[in-house]
């Protein structure tokens, strides 16, 4: 049985089930039942071993729906879907959700669950060890960020939504499936603790080289997470399917400048050095018993504004590779550049 599941196949396929699988959709549509509209129609897409896609559109557009299909949650009306070169219409389907790491929106972890339950569910459905199981949930624990001596005994509720949202990721990652699979992972949290998730996702997905599908309506969250977005309209319509930089660059039509808008103003900011910020709008640098923070002038605009929400500064002060200062940033005047940048 276990050697119909996806993860197994890549395992032949790529000499490690680490590694990423080619996932194909093709000619894909569901229409549910009693619906006169298919909720996806016809959506074809081929997505790299080891790349990360982001389905970027609105409420309604069949995002999840599209998503669903490729784990067979929801069974497609017509078309075919390719795992590892492998058409999964063929496999068993809980095998192959096994062989597929899921995050969905609302966490879904079970309550009555450890952490460590929750986390080891899919190798303990495996067949896994107890002894390599508790092992594995361990490695995940620190992977994402939490303690495994503290964390790994308490019930979910005793967790803040961040923490839960990691123990969520940790869970999708247990059995080290090829193929991840994320619905709007980061959205039940604040905006703070979402852009560390952000981030500390995007260095994870770095070392693991899984082909990830992640779901959300956020552009910003597309753009720093995504190898490829495709911006999709209704029924799952693939309206651009490209580089965060190519759509930033020259969206396909308005109704892709609609998602970038001002958002690729503030981003292409933001992605300033503090070198080319200074050389636009350089002022004096603070005194240095200021208690203003610091950077440098290879780090990012955002950097900089990273560091004033920090330390609740509106300023931060430039010093130079020898710790001398050099000039400083305010937040207005990033504002103005960030506006500038607009009217352009
Ligand atoms: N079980 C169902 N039966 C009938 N229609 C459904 C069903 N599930 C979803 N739909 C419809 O299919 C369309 C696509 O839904 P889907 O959940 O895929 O959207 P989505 O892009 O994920 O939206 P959101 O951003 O709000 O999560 C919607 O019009 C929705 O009303
Ligand atoms: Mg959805």
């Amino acid at each position: 049985m276990s050697e119909s599941t996806v993860g197994e196949s890549t395992q032949s396929v790529a000499g490690s089930s680490a590694a990423g699988a080619r996932i194909e959709l093709l000619q894909l549509t569901k229409k549910y039942a009693g619906q006169t509209q298919s909720a996806v129609e016809d959506i074809s897409m081929d997505i790299a071993p080891g790349e990360m896609v982001m389905f970027l559109g609105p409420s309604g557009c069949g995002k999840t729906t599209t998503m669903k299909m490729i784990n067979r949650i929801i069974e497609p009306t017509s078309g075919q879907i390719r795992i590892g070169g492998r058409d999964i219409l063929e496999l068993d389907p809980s095998e192959l959700r096994r062989g597929i790491g899921y995050v969905i929106q609302q966490i879904g972890l079970f309550p009555h669950m450890s952490i460590a339950q929750n986390i080891g569910l899919v190798p303990q459905l495996l067949g896994w060890d107890k002894t390599k199981i508790a092992t594995r949930v361990n490695e995940l624990l620190d992977v994402v960020g939490l303690e495994p001596t503290t964390y790994r005994s308490r019930y979910p509720k005793q967790l803040s939504g961040g923490q839960q949202q990691r123990v969520g990721v940790a869970r999708a990652l247990a059995a080290d499936p090829p193929v991840m699979l994320m619905d709007e992972p980061f959205g039940a949290t604040d905006p703070i603790t979402r852009e560390r998730l952000q981030a500390e996702f995007k260095r994870l997905q770095k070392s693991l080289g899984k082909t990830i599908v992640f779901v959300t309506h956020d552009f910003n969250e597309a753009v720093v997470l995504g190898d490829r977005i495709a911006v999709l309209a209704e029924r799952s319509r693939i309206v651009q399917f490209d580089t965060p930089a190519n759509i930033l660059a020259a969206p396909a039509n308005d109704y892709v400048r609609s998602f970038v808008g001002s958002a690729a103003a503030i981003r292409s900011t933001a992605m300033l050095l503090v070198s080319e910020a200074l050389a636009q709008v350089r002022t004096a640098p603070i005194p240095a018993d200021a208690g203003v923070p610091t950077i440098t002038p290879d780090q990012s605009v955002r950097d900089a504004i990273n560091a004033m929400l920090v330390s609740g500064s509106t300023e931060v002060n430039v010093l130079n590779r020898g710790g001398a200062p050099i000039g400083s940033l305010s937040f207005e005047a990033i504002c103005s550049l960030s506006a500038s940048a607009r009217r352009a």
